[in-house]
């Protein structure tokens, strides 16, 4: 019998990525992040469509060489539709449509959301396995339909049930800002360099969670909202200037040692109560007990940390990614385009990208 060989190519925002999937497993999750950003604090949308321009055809490449799988074989191109910079998404986009059609494969669109869903379905080959260290000798697990999904990334925070892989509903979501986006707002204010995601947990390991506290929003049913503790962790460091007659951050940070590391451990646990109350109330309203975190947030070590003792304190079971599968990656829009391939479900050519969210 012939192998079922998907191409996926994610584009949405500041990554590169192309995966191979074949039969099912998954062969090749090939990343190229773009630093140019760094140094403005935040994506810079032009900046990021360049970029995709100049990696798209080496990441595709590299992905189809280290699969072992040539061009021939692909039985499908995915790609990320959206939501996300329609510049980057246009790239993505535009590639696959292209390859698409030279050789006649058909095309699969895929949600950039629900492809951090499912990349809880990822199940690596053993030459793929091989060469990522971190997968080496874990079994991942699988949660069963239906399913609760804590979707937590720079963009979006939301409650999803998932009862299958196109059965996916939004219970709840952010008003406003996303968590990814509180702890990057934050991060640039403590002067820590873009994303300040991963800084924060760095930082936060490091510091006293109670020193500080920082508000929390009265939101009613499932939504989120992060302005709040923006403006609360703002407010708290205006404080601290004003009483210390400090000018800066940087001089505050000189005259109360542990400065940085307290507010970061403050807003990480402050932002993992947020997420963790609703999701259990989520899980209350729907009797739903399997529980998974996905998106770039996931990658947390507290949230990780806070999800594992509700499982436990609860009798509920957490699902988590591991580190390679929660940032933008190709590998799970392969594992959402695979699915989506084997019901047949195609999209013309003619599909255009979509910059909101839509599940
Ligand atoms: O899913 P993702 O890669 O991109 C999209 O937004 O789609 O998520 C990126 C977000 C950023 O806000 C980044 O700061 C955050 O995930 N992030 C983290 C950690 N690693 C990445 N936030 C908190 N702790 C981390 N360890």
């Amino acid at each position: 019998m012939q192998d079922t060989v998907i191409l996926a190519i994610e584009s949405s925002c500041d990554d590169t990525s192309a995966a191979v999937i074949r039969n099912g497993l998954l062969c090749s999750n090939v990343i190229a992040s773009q630093q140019v950003h760094a140094e403005y604090g935040g994506v810079v949308p032009e900046l990021a469509s360049r970029a995709h321009q100049q990696n798209i055809v080496p990441v595709v490449d590299t992905a189809l060489k280290k699969a072992g799988v040539p061009r021939e074989s692909i039985s499908a191109v995915a790609f990320t539709r959206g939501p996300g910079l329609l510049g980057s998404l246009l790239v993505g986009t535009s590639f696959a449509k292209g390859l698409a059609l030279s050789l006649s494969v058909p095309l699969v669109e895929v949600n950039h959301l629900q492809g951090h869903i499912m990349a809880h379905f990822l199940e690596p080959s053993e030459e793929y396995r091989q060469s990522v260290p971190a997968l080496q000798g874990v079994t991942l697990r699988h949660p069963e339909y239906p399913f609760l999904c804590l979707l937590v990334s720079g963009g979006n925070s939301q409650i999803v049930r998932v009862d299958d892989f196109d059965r996916m509903t939004i219970l709840g979501q952010t008003i406003d800002d996303a968590a990814g986006e509180a702890f990057d707002k934050c991060a640039k204010v403590l002067g820590l360099p873009y994303p300040g995601g991963p800084w924060v947990d760095k930082l936060a390991g490091q510091g006293d969670p109670s020193r500080y506290t920082l508000a929390k929003p009265n939101i009613p049913g499932l939504d989120y909202s992060f302005s709040g503790l923006k403006t609360s962790f703002l407010y708290t460091i205006r404080d601290l200037m004003r009483e210390r007659q400090a000018e800066s951050v940087e001089q505050l940070a000189e005259l109360i040692p542990n400065l940085r590391e307290d507010l970061c451990a403050a807003l990480q646990t402050t932002v993992t109560d947020i997420l963790l109350a609703k999701l259990k109330k989520a899980a209350k309203q729907t009797g739903i007990t399997q529980l998974a975190v996905a998106g770039g947030v996931s990658a947390n070590s507290g949230l990780r940390a806070a999800m594992l003792e509700l499982g436990r304190q609860q009798h509920w079971d957490i699902f988590i990614p591991p580190f390679s599968f929660t940032t933008d990656n190709a590998a799970m829009i392969a594992q959402a385009g695979y699915c989506k391939f084997l019901k047949g479900d195609f999209c013309p050519v003619d599909a255009a990208p979509y910059a909101k969210t839509r599940i």
